[in-house]
Parts: C-alpha cells; sequence; structure tokens
C-alpha cells in the first residue's frame, strides 16, 4: 500500500502522524511511504531524517493526497484536506466527529474510509490511541492552569502550592480517566489541594489506591459539584462519553457560585467542551472569560509539545497502521474488534453509532458499509 503523510494545517500544530521509526517499519512490510516535505520540522523531524528511512518526500500536500491510498494524520481534516479525499481513500486520524456534524458530513460526501483513532478501542474496551494524547493533555491542563491563575494573565493571583503558612490552591477535576488522573498527580506534584470527580465507582476506586489518600475523590453529582464550586481556583473538565458529544458538567447559571478570576480548563472541548460556556481556542488565543472566569479551551493541547505527543502518539498508532497496511480495512476490522470500533464513516455511511445520533445522520452497520465500500 503507499501510505502518505501530509504536513498538519490546523492552527498551532506542529505534531506529525509518522517519525522515521515508522516510516522504516512501513517500509519492512513492503508498503512505500510518501511524505510532504517539511511534515516533521515542528517536531525537529527532517526531510532527511524520513529520506534516510525509505520514504520519499512530496513537494505539497496535492501531491501526497494524489498519490497515497491510506492517509495518515494527527487532526481531524481541515477543510481543504476533506477537499482532497475521494473514496479510494483510507484516512486514518483524529476524527472527533459527534460535535462537528459539518465535517461529518463532508467525510460522508468524499466516499473515503475515515477511521478515528479515539474510538479504537483494546480488549478491555479502553481507548489505547487517546491514551497517550490525553497522557499529555492531563499534564498540560494543569500547567496552563497554572500559568493562567497568575495575576498578570488576568487570574486571581494565587499559587497553586501555597507556602508554608498560606494555603495550597484548590484544584477540582471533573472526570477522572487518563487526562483526569494525569492532571491529578501534576497538581498534587505542584503540592494543591486536589478533588477528583467521577460518575464511575470503580474509576474512583482505583484512582484512591493510584493517590494513596493524597487527593480526595468524589462522586460527580450535579449537587457536589456545586458544592464544591465555590471554593475552587482552578476547575479541569475531562469528562468523556466514548465517541459522544461531552455532558455538561457546569452549567453558565453555576459560573456565579465561583470565585472571581478562577480558572477553567476544558480538555473535553474537542467532544465539544463539557462546560456550558465552552468554545473552541487556539494557543496563540488560548482563554476568554464569561461572567469573570478565565476559560482556557485549547483543542488540541498536546499540538505544544510536538517532540514528546509525535513519539507518544506514533509509538501507539504505528501497530494499527501496520495492520491496516498489511491486511487493507476489510480485513484489518474483521482480525481486529477494536479496530472495527474506529471505522466512523465507509463509503458515504457513518458506522459508529454515538456519532450517527449526534449528527443526524443515518447509521450502517460497519459490515454492510465494508461489503458495499468492496
Ligand atoms: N483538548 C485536547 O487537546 C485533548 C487531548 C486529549 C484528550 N482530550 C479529551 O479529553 C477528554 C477525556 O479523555 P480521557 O482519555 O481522559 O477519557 P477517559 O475515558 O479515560 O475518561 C473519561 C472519564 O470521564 C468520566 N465521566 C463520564 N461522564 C461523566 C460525568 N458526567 N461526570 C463525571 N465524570 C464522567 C468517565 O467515567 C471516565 O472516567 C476526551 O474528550 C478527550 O477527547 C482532549
Amino acid at each position: 500500500m503507499i501510505v502518505g503523510v501530509p504536513t498538519e494545517i490546523k492552527t498551532d500544530e506542529y505534531r506529525v502522524a509518522l517519525t522515521p521509526a515508522g516510516v522504516r517499519e512501513l517500509a519492512e512490510h513492503g508498503h512505500e511511504v510518501v511524505i510532504e516535505a517539511g511534515a516533521g520540522e515542528g517536531s525537529a523531524i527532517s526531510d532527511e531524517d524520513y529520506r534516510s528511512q525509505g520514504a520519499r518526500m512530496l513537494p505539497d500536500a496535492e501531491a501526497v493526497f494524489g498519490e497515497a491510498e491510506m492517509i495518515v494524520k494527527v487532526k481531524e481534516p481541515q477543510p481543504d484536506e476533506v477537499a482532497r479525499l475521494e473514496a479510494r481513500h483510507l484516512l486514518f486520524t483524529y476524527l472527533h466527529l459527534a460535535p462537528d456534524p459539518d465535517l461529518t458530513r463532508g467525510l460522508v460526501e468524499s466516499g473515503a474510509t475515515c477511521v478515528a483513532y479515539e474510538t479504537v478501542e483494546d480488549t478491555r474496551g479502553r481507548l489505547p490511541l487517546l491514551a497517550p494524547m490525553s497522557e499529555v493533555a492531563g499534564k498540560i491542563a494543569t500547567q496552563a492552569g497554572a500559568f493562567m491563575l497568575e495575576k498578570p494573565l488576568g487570574g486571581r493571583g494565587i499559587l497553586l502550592g501555597g507556602v508554608p503558612g498560606v494555603a495550597a490552591a484548590n484544584v477540582m477535576i471533573i472526570g477522572g480517566g487518563v487526562v483526569g488522573m494525569n492532571a491529578a498527580f501534576i497538581a498534587l506534584g505542584m503540592e494543591a489541594s486536589v478533588y477528583v470527580y467521577d460518575r464511575s465507582i470503580d474509576r474512583l476506586r482505583e484512582l484512591d489506591i493510584a493517590f494513596g489518600g493524597r487527593a480526595d475523590t468524589c462522586y460527580a453529582s450535579t449537587l457536589d459539584i456545586e458544592k464544591r464550586l465555590p471554593e475552587a481556583d482552578l476547575v479541569i473538565g475531562a469528562v468523556l462519553v466514548h465517541g459522544a458529544k461531552a455532558p455538561y458538567v457546569v452549567r453558565r447559571d453555576q459560573l456565579k457560585l465561583m470565585k472571581r478570576n478562577a480558572v477553567l480548563v476544558d480538555v473535553s472541548i474537542d467532544q465539544g467542551g463539557c462546560f456550558e460556556t465552552s468554545r473552541p481556542t487556539t494557543h496563540s488565543d488560548p482563554t476568554y472569560e464569561v461572567d469573570g472566569v478565565t476559560h482556557y479551551c485549547v483543542a488540541n493541547m498536546p499540538g505544544a509539545v510536538p517532540i514528546t505527543s509525535t513519539s507518544a502518539l506514533t509509538n501507539a498508532t504505528l501497530p494499527y497502521v501496520l495492520h491496516l497496511a498489511d491486511a487493507g480495512p476489510e480485513r484489518a476490522a474483521q482480525e481486529n474488534r477494536g479496530l472495527a470500533k474506529g471505522f466512523n464513516v465507509v463509503a458515504g455511511k457513518v458506522t459508529y453509532q454515538p456519532v450517527a445520533e449526534a449528527t443526524g445522520q443515518p447509521y450502517v452497520e460497519l459490515g454492510e458499509a465494508l461489503g458495499a465500500a468492496a
């Protein structure tokens, strides 16, 4: 198969979908890899690094989409990229379609087979291709929140860890999955007072053991969240319902309960956001204010640390890229049921139920759609 990697074009996105190690593995499996010149620059990977492992560099995205059968990316395709997709393409990338009916429609109309990193599952129902970026985003969430709490940046002017004789800040984390746990570990490392909320009792049990009593675990009822909001200096939103639009865990009318210039970090913004007042922001302009509360809602937080994120992402995606390239999409989906969960759009049909429900598209079983595509 010819595997193509274009340069990421989303604002402030510096990651790339394949490292030279990935090129080498694909080449050893007999595949050809074409990469847009300069695609690795943001992650400190040169064209020569790729070339030396067997990649062919192409001058622009048009050439990559023109030659490749499988397109491997990081972020959801931007309008110019959607326009380049054809029915013969297999697209493998983050898609986050549930909150984005326009992109879903664009992919349906392209006829391409579109496999989303974030809905691929492992044998235990976990999300192996979301996890590495959630680890990064969780760590950044606390870092960014601590920074935004500084007075010159519009924050309350409180130090997360306090000092002897002065109390630490209160960090409230709603959603204790991969993002939430990593955010909590950094907040604990900075010596803040940490409260983690989740609706899964089993998850709260796991967190309780992981924190060894250093953070409080709390059930995420509306009332309990509301009771803690007035004390919080930093609130990190990290909930996820697999593949679906994020539920709201803080409503606009609850902002008035919060301290002036407290900070909300909505990591779930890529699934539509879990605070009612969230809207996507960028690394260049990361915050805005609503009712006296700073909102940080960067949709590609790991893009800020591409040297870490590119390696972490491609370590996880490479086995799936190889399987898709070796077996082709139809056989790969049959051989790996977890990978089959990643198929969101196939041959003009939405094949992932939560996306169909959220975007108002008809749902078609994967087997039926793949059969029609063959
Ligand atoms: N902004 C970014 O750059 C970025 C980067 C990585 C991940 N993310 C997003 O972060 C979110 C979290 O990802 P994750 O990997 O931690 O997911 P996860 O599945 O590991 O964890 C989500 C947690 O939310 C909990 N939850 C669900 N509904 C809840 C509710 N109503 N109240 C409280 N808890 C609830 C679940 O029980 C689970 O423990 C996802 O939307 C993911 O796409 C964003």
